[in-house]
C-alpha cells in the first residue's frame, strides 16, 4: 500500500533520482527517456513520478494488485525499501523480471540517493 504521512508531505525533496523510460514514446511525454527527479523521503517511486506530470501504468492504483508498475531499480537500491512478500510474489509473475525489479507504487525512497530506475516496456 502506498505510505502516506502528514509529515511526509512538508519534507523537502532532497533526493535525486534520474528515470529512464525504455521505451518513452509509449508514456506520453514528448519522448524524453532520462529525467532528473527531486524525491521527498518516504515518496514511492509512483508517487514521485505522477507528482512530476510522468507516468508510470499503475491500473489497480498502488495496491500491488497488478504488475504493471514493474520498474528496475539499477543504482541505488539501497535507498530503497525492500520488496516485501507481497512485492515479491507479484514481481515474479512479472514475465521479463529482474534481480533488480520492484514496483513502483510500493518501493518506497528511504535513503539519500542518488538512486537510478528504468522504466521497462
Ligand atoms: S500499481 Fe498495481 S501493483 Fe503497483
Amino acid at each position: 500500500m502506498p505510505r502516506h504521512t502528514p509529515t511526509r508531505a512538508l519534507a523537502r525533496p532532497t533526493v535525486p533520482v534520474t528515470l529512464i523510460y525504455k521505451h518513452p514514446a509509449r508514456h506520453g511525454h514528448n519522448a524524453r527517456p532520462r529525467h532528473q527527479l527531486m524525491a521527498r523521503p518516504g515518496d514511492t517511486v509512483l508517487e514521485l513520478v505522477l507528482r512530476n506530470q510522468l507516468d508510470i501504468e499503475h491500473d489497480c492504483g498502488g495496491i500491488c494488485g497488478c504488475t504493471t508498475c514493474h520498474i528496475r531499480a539499477v543504482a541505488g537500491a539501497e535507498h530503497l525499501s525492500p520488496p516485501d512478500a507481497d512485492e515479491s510474489q507479484r514481481i515474479a509473475q512479472t514475465c521479463d523480471h529482474q534481480s533488480d525489479s520492484r514496483l513502483a507504487c510500493q518501493t518506497t525512497i528511504t535513503g539519500p540517493g542518488p538512486i537510478t530506475i528504468i522504466v521497462p516496456d
